[in-house]
């Protein structure tokens, strides 16, 4: 959701400040572009498209030491050179690079067109530029300062000032912001991801915080001027880590690297004596954990479909009434908060805004919340009361596999936790604890099959459309199932409850029509076989997520066997199959699977 770096030491900043931007593309690829301080003035070069289209571009000569760069995912105007940042003032003396929303842009765009001024692009993002310009303030932090206060919205920005070439002023307010302290140079972005190549003593920046970033240090103040004193800390993200590795694509290797990362989420977590789960990061104690007579979760995507698998392993296992909203539309509904609820909102990126405001109506009604996050320090992780990290490793395709599997292990942990001081039993307990220790084996067993997985995904890549369906702890498999098929696959895909297929959507199948029907071995396996017909008699391709000992030879389908779990676990298993799918069916179209059009990994505005 647009990516910023920057770079001021005494290397040429440019190779610096594209390799940052690579690293940063899945958070936007409509266009790229940078802006380096030289000798003799500031080049700016921006290009459409992808990263490698602006390396290209670049002079030959490009030596200047100080830079900062972006890549986009549009907003406000289409995906054109004149939208691309940075933004530049009239006599282009002001550069800028920014990630978020300004919010009365169309305001102060009519106020600098009436002041003479010439808008060159469609962006909220130039205004800014244009106001740094027009400050009378005698330094560019004061410039930036005196820009801010007329501006509302949210904001990660880096200026560069052909007047002041011996730094660069950035400033956070809701999005994310990360300062890389080097020897004799010093980096910006929005992610650590552009920056451990380099260094690996950071500084997150908080929303109201600005900072002067030069060759040799940094410094971090607030609006009204105030020191915030801010040192580094150091960072575990290793380079190796965000490396492809031989893979050809960051989905097949984030999927691969599954079993590993399962084993991650839980390693020194589960408490096999007393058949319970050691999550110390949450910060609450036995006594508040059974005062929670509800558990709310909430999460964007395929995060809101792990967080109903999650209410549903709540429910079962610790008989506490859960249930999962999308982040999304949480706020806007004035949501009555309850003392007695735990909110867990669950984050990949920890960036997410939607989710992000979720948590800040809870916080501000007085609610307690918790967060499942996978990316250490993110504005999530630091704004919540205590969370469970998700050790799932970086995720850099866009689409979400490893990160959603260790958000699931995580509920199940969760569940435990709650479960273990209300009624369930010590047996129950370790139950839970042989099957999630016994997930990250089963998962390899799953994609040894990723072969046969594989051809069926072909043919299913040559439809339209496609339906998944499930019952209950197999409809967020269903759910998650089509999110992953329409994103990388762009085959529209719906997700239905099986049992709701005769209520309409069985007017839809016909020879065109595939269905994914998750099949497992439960109290509903008949009714599910039942459904199953249904679509056969209609003449619907049908393809079986299952299980062992489900007998649906008399179908004559093909199906896809999972090994059995503990019942309340399955979905974790039941929905690696569905992510082969989806990639294998974009694999065999052609697409572009790592960066999907249109999406961006996060979505930092709302
Ligand atoms: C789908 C996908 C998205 C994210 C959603 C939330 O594969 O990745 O639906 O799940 O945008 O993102 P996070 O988890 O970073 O809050």
């Amino acid at each position: 959701m647009c990516g910023i770096v920057g770079y001021i030491g005494s290397q040429p900043a440019a190779p610096l400040l594209v390799e940052g931007l690579q690293r940063l593309e899945y958070r936007g690829y409509d266009s790229a572009g940078l802006a380096v301080l030289g000798r003799t003035g500031t080049t700016v070069v921006r290009t459409v498209g992808r990263v490698r289209g602006l390396e290209a571009a670049l002079p030959k000569r490009l030596a200047g030491k100080v830079g900062i760069g972006h890549t986009r995912w549009a907003t406000h105007g289409p995906a054109a050179e004149r939208n691309a940042h940075p933004h530049r003032s009239e006599d282009g003396r002001i550069s800028v690079v920014h990630n978020g929303i300004i919010d009365n842009a169309t305001a102060l765009r009519a106020q600098l067109t009436s002041a003479g001024v010439e808008l060159a692009s469609d962006t909220d993002t130039e205004v800014l530029a244009h106001l740094v310009a027009r400050s009378g303030a005698d330094t560019l932090e004061g410039a930036v300062l005196e820009a801010l206060d007329r501006i509302t919205g949210t904001y990660a920005l880096a200026v560069v000032d052909e007047r002041h070439p011996d730094r660069i002023v950035v400033a956070r307010n809701g999005s994310p912001l990360i300062i890389g302290v080097g020897d004799g140079e010093m980096f910006l972005a929005s992610d650590v991801a552009a920056l451990v190549r380099h260094t690996t003593s950071v500084v997150h920046l908080d929303d109201g915080e600005l900072a002067t970033i030069t060759a040799t240090g940094f410094g971090t103040f607030t609006a009204d001027g105030e020191d915030t004193g801010r040192t580094p800390v150091e960072i575990a993200v290793a380079a190796e880590d965000l490396e492809l590795t031989g893979h050809e694509h960051y989905m097949r290797k984030e999927m691969l690297e599954q079993p590993d990362s399962a084993e991650a989420v839980i390693r020194g977590r589960l408490d096999e004596r007393f058949g319970t789960a050691r999550l110390d990061g949450l910060n609450l104690a036995p006594r508040e954990l059974r005062g929670f007579r509800r558990v709310k979760i909430l999460g964007c995507g395929s995060a809101y479909y792990v967080g109903q698998l999650g209410a549903q392993l709540l429910e079962e296992l610790a008989r506490v009434p859960a249930d999962a909203e999308a982040a999304s539309e949480f706020r806007y509904r004035n949501p009555v908060i309850e003392p007695d609820t735990l909110y867990v909102v669950v984050s990949q990126s920890g960036e997410t805004a939607d989710t992000a405001f979720a948590v800040q109506e809870v916080k501000r009604k007085g609610g307690q919340v918790v967060a499942l996050v996978n990316v250490v320090g993110s504005t999530i992780a630091r704004e919540v009361d205590g969370g469970i990290y998700l050790h799932a490793g970086p995720e850099i395709a866009v689409a979400s596999t490893k990160a959603l599997t260790n958000m699931a292990m995580a509920f199940a942990m969760l569940a435990l936790l709650i479960g273990r001081v209300h009624d369930l039993s010590v047996a129950d307990g370790k139950r839970i604890i042989d099957g999630l220790k016994a997930i990250p084996a089963q998962i390899r067993e799953i994609l040894g099959q990723e072969g046969e997985i594989a051809e069926l995904a072909r043919e299913i890549a040559g439809s339209q459309s496609a339906f998944y369906i499930g019952r209950v702890r197999g409809f967020p498999v269903a759910r998650e199932g089509a999110q992953k098929l329409k994103e990388v696959s762009y085959i529209h895909a719906e997700a239905y409850q099986t049992s709701e297929l005769k209520h309409a959507p069985l007017a839809l199948i016909d020879e065109s029509m595939p269905t994914v029907a998750i099949i497992p071995d439960d109290d509903l396996t008949d009714r599910n076989v039942a459904a199953a017909e249904q679509v056969l008699a209609r003449k619907g391709p049908l393809v079986a997520i299952t299980h062992p000992g489900v007998d649906l030879s008399h179908l004559g389908i093909r199906s896809i066997v999972v090994p059995r779990s503990e019942p309340e676990l399955d979905p974790i298993l039941l929905t690696i199959p569905t992510q082969l799918i989806a990639y294998h069916a974009a694999l065999a179209l052609g697409h572009d699977i790592d960066k999907p059009r249109n999406l961006a990994k996060s979505v930092t505005v709302e």
